[in-house]
């Protein structure tokens, strides 16, 4: 793939281009919807299927859409050619919301998405929008081989990187490069400290933990957790220094980050990158016969030694051991607000099914009441309430 138009002008991204065929009437898409979220649970994702018609009756964050407009800036500012001439590879898609924002301006997308009830919801939409250069799979991303999904040019690697764990976190970005033709978007939290450590393939990494389910939590509660890992409990958060180093060992040339368009409500230890495919320099033209291997960014110092405030040139045991507590303490409040933070998404998932369930009975209660059965319900109370009145 070739990076950025030669002219320097670029094109413009303007609305997305609109599904060929007749959209189905807005009655019939809200229908759909009721039928999908019976089977699936409702869509954590608000995103609209056509004018007036969104996948979720509450308010939409303003965020996502400053974060998806991030996204298609920049993939159409490096992409070198229209977006819709792209093959994208959209992975953890969740329910469609990027792929199809993509899709929508005409590129050939490929899904994949590890929960068959998002996948279903991914699945409906573009069907309702008519979209079949959208090719979705019901799969783990740490099977992604080049083997069977072929080559793209662009990679979103959104949101998914910080959800693996420990050799999954490596092999998973070793596919990345394999089946990337051009460039990735990391869109990932990183560890702010170094927590721990892992070695792979002969390099020590360094990241943080985050805890993606309890330690007890049974299968059904690990699906039921749509944004979270499919099963381990517990994922790495790579430093800025191990995720660039290992991002060069996966044949990524430069690593970029992406400052503007601005995501508003970003958190703090997120990084949008683009790491992209080129071909290596090795050498300089002022000094050819110079040799320039690729430069390892430095780790961040262990945790222990690195907590600011405390008197890290202190020496005796006693102050070694006051830190060591004191680390240990910060990493369990760390870990309890991660688990916190988990048990608050997946109740909001399940408050979110419990209102679907409700608005599904009354719709129920409201069918029965208007028929047949119904009004000769309503006329047998009535019967019996006047019978019983009589009585009286
Ligand atoms: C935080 S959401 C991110 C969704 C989307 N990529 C985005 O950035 O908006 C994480 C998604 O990853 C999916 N997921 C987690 N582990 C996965 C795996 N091993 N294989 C496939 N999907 C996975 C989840 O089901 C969920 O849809």
């Amino acid at each position: 793939m070739t990076l950025l138009p030669s002219s320097g002008t670029g094109w413009t991204v303007t609305s997305p281009t609109q599904p060929r065929g007749e959209a189905p009437a807005a009655a019939e898409i809200v229908a759909g919807i009721d039928r999908v979220t019976q089977h699936h649970g409702p869509w954590t994702t608000n995103y609209s299927l056509v004018p007036g018609v969104r996948t979720r009756d509450d308010e939409p964050d303003p965020n996502d859409r400053t974060r998806i407009r991030r996204l298609v800036q920049l993939v159409s500012d490096v992409a070198g050619r229209p977006v819709a001439d792209l093959r994208i590879l959209d992975l953890a898609c969740l329910e469609g919301q990027v792929a199809l924002e993509f899709a929508r301006l005409g590129a050939r997308v490929v899904g994949i998405e590890g929960r068959e009830s998002n996948v279903a919801k991914a699945r409906f939409a573009a069907q309702t929008l008519g979209l079949t250069n959208l090719e979705l799979h019901h799969d783990d991303v740490r099977n992604l081989s080049r083997e069977t999904y072929g080559g793209f040019d662009v990679v979103l690697c959104l949101g998914i990187l910080y959800h693996l764990d420990d050799e999954d976190v490596f092999t998973f970005l070793q596919a990345v490069g394999e089946v990337c033709d051009g460039a990735a978007v990391v869109d990932t939290h990183v560890g702010l400290a170094n927590e721990r450590t892992y070695v792979f393939e002969g390099q020590t990494y360094a990241g943080a933990s985050y805890v993606e389910h309890d330690a007890d939590a049974e299968d059904e509660d690990k699906l039921a957790n749509r944004w979270a890992s499919l099963d381990n409990p517990l994922s790495l958060w790579l430093t800025r220094p191990s995720l660039y180093n290992f991002l060069s060992e996966c044949g990524f040339t430069s690593v970029w980050e992406c400052h503007q368009p601005r995501w508003e409500g970003m958190h703090d230890d997120r990084v949008t990158l683009l790491a992209v495919k080129g071909g290596r320099v090795t050498s300089l033209p002022s000094e050819p016969e110079v040799e320039i291997g690729a430069s390892a960014w430095p780790e961040l110092e262990p945790a222990v030694q690195s907590d600011p405030g405390l008197d890290t040139g202190a020496t005796s045991e006693a102050t070694v051991q006051a830190l060591a507590d004191t680390d240990e303490r910060l990493q369990e409040a760390r870990r309890k607000v991660r688990r916190l933070r988990t048990r608050v998404r997946t109740l909001r998932t399940r408050v979110h099914t419990l209102r679907a369930r409700v608005r599904t009975l009354e719709g129920e209660l409201e069918e029965i009441r208007g028929s047949k059965v119904g009004r000769a319900h309503s006329a047998a109370v009535r019967l019996r309430d006047r019978w019983s009145s009589r009585r009286r």
